[in-house]
């Protein structure tokens, strides 16, 4: 695959991420007491217990929590994919009752149709939504390729793509219809750690550059301290928020970082949680 080079300064993103210049009363998502329960032999299993959580526009919001504590569940929620118990979900304001237009979703899989191309694989989500004039797209996909550093590869299929590059052309089909929210479970999980890290710091950029809220799901807490504004953990099922972590390091983010005092003080205080929550 292409090699990602680390971020240029770019004082415009700069600005636009600096905490003074958020708006406080803007939330992209706003959680109250949700519980979600699975109907199960007759009974029912409890995923997700009293999550309260609120996340500004533009924000990038990490979830870590133990194995089965309903990260995806809540993002399926978050979604509209799924009905949840209790509490009230708002996205934008709106509240959540079925799948709603202004998101984009990546899973850990890529799932891109073998028999499309690259730009017919993005161009799938505006064919299958009601409303959109495919050819108004078109463009928009060319643009979002080459933002991917996919460009050249438009017409090649997935087969002929790597894990990373996959990846990235699901991303570009999550963000066709240009959601102001974009949910990724754990998008990069089955990835090798070099091609991690280059999706980490180009995953940055892209946030950086089209100022989208993010809520992603990763097991990988240096990838949560890296990427994210603010961390969410959740205690082991029922999952309910344990605490919320602040990243107070500078944008843009370099992968150098990783060996600071700073950040591994971050990561420390994220396991630890993380541990005692199993433990
Ligand atoms: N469709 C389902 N039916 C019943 N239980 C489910 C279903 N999906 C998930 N669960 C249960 O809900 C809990 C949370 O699942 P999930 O959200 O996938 O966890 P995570 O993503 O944090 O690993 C788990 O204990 C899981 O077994
Ligand atoms: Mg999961």
């Amino acid at each position: 695959m292409t090699t990602l080079k680390e971020p240029e300064v770019n004082p415009g993103a700069l600005r636009r991420h600096a905490i003074e210049e958020r708006r406080p009363l803007d939330n992209a998502i706003d959680i109250q007491g949700c519980a979600i329960h699975y109907p199960y032999k007759g009974g029912s299993i409890h995923a997700v217990e009293n999550v309260n959580f609120s996340c500004r526009s533009g924000e990038f919001i990490s979830i870590v929590g133990p194995s089965g504590c309903g990260k995806s569940t809540l993002i399926k929620v978050v979604a509209g994919l799924l009905p949840r118990s209790a509490g009230e979900i708002r996205v934008y304001g709106k509240r959540v009752t079925g799948p709603h237009p202004n998101v984009g979703i990546v899973f850990q899989s890529p799932v891109l149709l073998a028999w499309r191309n690259v730009l017919r694989n993005i161009m799938l989500q505006v064919e299958m939504r009601k409303g959109y004039r495919k050819e108004e797209y078109v463009d928009k996909a060319m643009d979002l390729i080459r933002l991917a550093g996919l460009s050249g590869f438009e017409k090649r299929h997935p087969w002929e793509l790597s894990g990373g590059m996959q990846q990235r052309v699901s991303f570009c089909r999550a963000l066709i219809h240009d959601p102001e929210l974009l949910l990724m479970d754990e998008p990069f999980g089955a990835l090798d750690a070099m091609t991690r890290d280059e999706m980490n710091v180009w995953l940055q950029k892209i946030w950086m550059e089209k100022s989208k809220t993010i809520l992603f799901v990763t097991h990988d807490i240096s990838e949560a301290v890296f990427l994210s504004d603010r961390i969410l953990v959740m205690t082991a099922r029922p999952g309910t928020v344990r605490e919320v972590i602040d990243i107070d390091l500078a944008r843009p983010r370099r992968m150098e970082m990783k060996e600071s005092v700073e950040f591994n003080r971050y990561v420390g205080h994220a396991r630890r949680l993380l541990f005692s929550s199993v433990a």
